[in-house]
């Protein structure tokens, strides 16, 4: 018995020490000698087949030896459990010198990018920025700026109406040169951005778009003031290179009345698609106040005289973002507004 205990713990040594670290390895050898089919239970089997005499000794030392291998193992677990626990940290080391994924914040739409840009711009040159409501009444988006109930132009744009009310959506932001006019006394030098409504959708057209207005009335001002004027804010929207021309325009609220054109900024003037080969793109309209407008507001056109111009902003915001469908402006596609982060 005694020669069969020590042959044992030879072979458990000899296998703990194959086993090293490994975890798995070390249970494997638990369960070799300790398991219910192990080594030393199989000698306690044999201990029936003792005299009694002899029979508490050999429990004794089987017990003991067991006990020894039992701690033993212990042990050996817990080392190769420290040791994995290493083993996996090390694999799993993180690198704290990488830059962060930055989250995506959001963004101001083009526009209104656009918008704020030339806000400023304006603030800079002295004008305030006023505001009027998007549903307007026939007096001011009409009848006051010259067109009165029965006038062609009013046909030229296809208005949204209010079913039962002379209230529509406005088609312009002209109106807010009347409103500014009726709140306070020359001198005036006021622009309004806003959205403005025509019954109207292509490739170049939405039923909603965006306009600036722009308004200056004070004693003896001319149209050498709007053409500086028009040409200090495109130098400072789109840079020193940019030609600006004035032609004659009809606008019934307006006389002379002009449109306006930038040279291309997509072609810087050769001719391209986006100016359809002319070098140059349409902007809006212009021209000195009529005095029609001023006699609606109770202003007296013998002593003031000032200039107006209105624009689109968002083709302004599809030339400086290079976009060439003015959809993709409304269809808030992040692919497309992701572009443009500021
Ligand atoms: N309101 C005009 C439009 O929407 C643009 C315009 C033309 C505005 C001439 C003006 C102006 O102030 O003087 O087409």
């Amino acid at each position: 018995m005694r020669e069969a205990l020590s042959a044992i713990e030879r072979s458990f040594r000899e296998a703990l020490t194959a086993a090293g670290r490994d975890s798995a390895a070390v249970e494997a050898v638990r369960l070799r000698f300790l398991g219910r089919k192990g080594e030393l239970t199989a000698l306690v089997k044999q201990l029936g087949g003792l005299s009694p005499a002899e029979r508490p000794a050999a429990g004794a030392s089987i017990n003991s030896l067991k006990a020894e291998i039992g701690e033993a193992l212990d042990r050996a677990a817990a080392t190769a459990a420290e040791a994995g626990r290493r083993a996996a940290l090390a694999g799993d080391r993180v690198d704290v010198t990488l830059p962060g994924r930055r989250p995506w914040t959001g963004s101001l739409h083009p526009v209104t990018q656009t918008l704020r840009e030339m806000e400023r711009i304006f603030r800079e040159l002295g004008f305030t920025v006023e505001s009027g409501p998007e549903v307007e009444d026939d007096f001011h988006n009409f009848e006051a700026l010259n067109l009165p109930p029965g006038h062609p132009a009013r046909e030229a744009t296809d208005t949204f109406y209010l079913a039962g009310s002379d209230l529509l959506l406005r088609t312009h932001t002209s109106p807010v040169q009347i409103r500014t006019m009726q709140a306070s006394p020359p001198p005036i030098r006021m622009i309004c951005t806003g959205r403005v409504y025509r019954r109207d959708l292509d490739a170049t057209h939405l039923p909603m778009f965006h306009q600036i207005e722009a308004l200056v009335v004070d004693e003896g001002i001319t149209l050498a003031d709007l053409r500086g004027t028009l040409a200090a804010v495109w130098k400072r929207f789109f840079g020193d290179t940019v030609e600006m021309r004035l032609r004659p325009g009809y606008f019934p609220f307006v006389e002379p009345g002009a449109e306006y054109d930038i040279s291309c900024q997509v072609c810087g003037g050769t001719g391209c698609r986006a100016c359809k080969g002319t070098g140059w793109l349409e902007l809006g309209g212009a021209g000195m106040v009529h005095p029609a407008v001023f006699e609606a507001v109770g202003i007296d056109p013998e002593r003031y005289t000032g200039f107006a111009f209105g624009l689109g902003i968002d083709r302004i915001a599809m030339m400086r973002f290079a976009a060439d469908d003015i959809r993709l402006l409304v269809e808030n596609d992040v692919r497309f507004l992701r572009q443009f982060p500021i």
